[in-house]
């Protein structure tokens, strides 16, 4: 790995560190929320190693099975998903794009990668025009930010937008998400994309889990050892084919017993219409 990796790994190890916080639970020993792009090139797994339990849990994606999703990198190394919602707008996190809330990252860092299951390899390529951060984004909420895409996306079986849904969806609906990201806490990035089922979570329902989630985080349940993980930050849950969240947090590690946190893509439908070339 050449220096320019080594940079951004330092740059994306301090966001992490100084955005570490204390979430108060119903349980006796505080959690630990954390941001999910804290990557490394170095991590990468090898692509002939496949083993079965891996995001966290969850299987591997077959070519086209997302082609919404792609992946995000940051002057050439991979950081973060998002979605494609039209042919010139990806909406990912706001985390994925700023040093810390109100400093953005020069669009000119990051480059996008569409119609592809494999990290740094297929598909196409396309550099990033602009970044739209949300105005009230700050430390796990309004996570939420759009990139304008300097080229068009072709739309084909393997590129493809999703449209954003307009409800919530009800408690304890099978959730889909998917991402690029570690496949255990101190694990390896997948080479290939994997996704996992998850359980929404609503209002009164996630109090048992953590007492202060703002009304615009989505909360996803799931069992010890499935969930998301470093680098799923920014990418997609779906339910019923909609785009309902956009990945924001993990609380105690990857694979916990507690919800992980997404931006509830309903609140934010409007920003993302205003500021996009969504109808
Ligand atoms: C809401 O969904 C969660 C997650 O699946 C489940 O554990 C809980 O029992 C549900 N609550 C109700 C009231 O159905």
């Amino acid at each position: 790995m050449g220096s320019p990796n080594r940079v951004s790994v330092v740059t994306q190890l301090l966001v992490g560190c100084g955005l570490l916080v204390l979430v108060t639970s119903t349980s006796t020993t505080p959690a630990t929320t954390e941001v999910l792009n804290k990557v490394y090139v170095e991590d990468l797994e090898p692509v002939d190693d496949m083993p079965s339990s891996r995001i966290v849990g969850g299987q591997y994606a077959s070519d086209g099975q997302f082609p919404h999703q792609i992946s995000l990198y940051i002057r050439g190394d991979f950081t973060c998903g998002g979605s494609i919602i039209s042919a010139s707008y990806v909406v990912t996190a706001a985390h994925c794009v700023t040093s810390q809330p109100g400093i953005n990252y020069p669009a000119s860092y990051f480059t996008v990668r569409a119609g592809s299951s494999q990290l740094y390899t297929g598909g196409v390529y396309v550099s990033v025009a602009e970044t739209k951060v949300h105005p009230q984004y700050r430390s796990y909420i309004y996570d939420i930010a759009l990139l304008r895409l300097s080229t068009k996306l072709s739309f084909n079986s393997r590129i493809r937008a999703i449209s954003l849904a307009t409800v919530e969806p009800p408690n304890n609906s099978a959730i889909t998400i998917s991402g690029f990201g570690r496949v255990r806490t101190s694990g390896e990035l997948p080479s290939r994309l994997k996704y996992n089922t998850l359980r929404s979570l609503t209002y009164g329902n996630y109090k048992r889990f953590i007492s202060d989630v703002d009304p615009t985080t989505l909360c996803l349940s799931h069992t010890i050892g499935n969930g998301a993980c470093y680098g799923d930050s920014g990418g997609p849950a779906v339910y019923n084919g909609k785009l309902v969240g956009v990945s924001n947090y993990i609380i105690n590690g990857c694979g916990s017993n507690y919800p992980d946190g997404y931006a509830k893509i309903p609140s934010f439908r409007n920003w993302v219409r205003q500021n996009s070339d969504l109808p």
